[in-house]
């Protein structure tokens, strides 16, 4: 059982992890902004975090601190294209966020990513490798643009890695708890009025009610990163919208959807490589 301590452990850490996202995703703040003016109060449905598959740096090392808080591991899922690994985690109190981890299967990966993000792995201090809240470490290491890109051209995700490190990828609005808005494609609509572009891979609303949830979006802008070789653009982070619909038993679907959540892993993959 967790207590107190840990859960204000958790409150101050799901705070920092925010703060770091918004920063990075200034979308997310503005589109916070345009949901409370319609008089909503925005619920977090989950927060997405990735990593590497290495004792070092794996699921159980990025899910510490919400195990330290009572959260247990769930369901767990296989994206055997990307190469990914991914589970999620709960809370007992159903008021906060689900936590979904995913890692890159380096095993299953070329001789140069390896290498590459062996090289990655070994720059990070000890002390960042112990602390408890390893998944706010930011970027542990410092790279180039040119490996970043090399990383990139076998696994997105690799690369979106190696410029960012451990930080919240995204986190999501329960469409579910919005009073003004009725439906996912509604708030769609009204974001794409708004000026955010979404991420129309596999089209805009990922899954349905056949499979208990609807997932939309927004395609991550670019944020100049700094690289050894200089300053570049590469896409951030993303804010994602989840509609869940009700089990047999009438309780919300909890669980994520694999096809889903392939195509929405792709909200940061770099759009002028196409
Ligand atoms: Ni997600």
């Amino acid at each position: 059982m967790a207590s107190s301590v840990d859960t204000d452990k958790l409150t101050l850490l799901l705070d920092r992890l925010w703060g770091d996202f918004s920063r990075i995703n200034p979308q997310a703040g503005a589109i916070h902004l345009l949901l409370e003016r319609r008089g909503e109060t925005v619920v977090n449905d989950h927060i997405a975090f990735r990593t590497f598959a290495d004792p070092r740096v794996g699921i159980d090392v990025i899910a510490k601190p919400f195990v330290a808080a009572g959260y247990t591991r769930q369901q767990s899922y296989q994206f055997k294209q990307k190469k990914l690994d991914a589970c999620h985690y709960e809370h007992p109190d159903p008021t906060l966020p689900k936590v979904f981890i995913s890692e890159l299967k380096l095993q299953e990966c070329s001789q140069t990513v390896q290498h590459l993000v062996e090289n990655l792995l070994s720059q990070i201090p000890a002390e960042t490798l112990n602390d408890p809240e390893f998944c706010l470490s930011g970027r542990p290491w410092e790279v180039s643009y040119a490996d970043t890109n090399l990383l990139a051209q076998e696994s997105e995700y690799a690369g979106w890695m190696a410029a960012f490190g451990y930080r919240a990828n995204h986190f999501t609005v329960l469409v579910n708890s919005l009073k003004t808005v009725g439906s996912l494609e509604e708030l769609n609509t009204l974001l794409k009025e708004s000026g955010f572009p979404l991420n129309g891979d596999g089209g805009e609303i990922k899954g349905g009610p056949d499979e208990l949830l609807e997932q939309s979006s927004t395609l991550a802008p670019p944020v100049t990163v700094p690289f050894t070789d200089g300053d570049a653009q590469v896409p951030g982070c993303y804010y994602e919208f989840a509609k869940r619909y009700p089990r047999a038993d009438g309780t919300l679907f909890s669980g994520f959807v694999t096809t889903s959540a392939d195509k929405i892993f792709q909200s940061t993959d770099r759009r002028d490589a196409r």
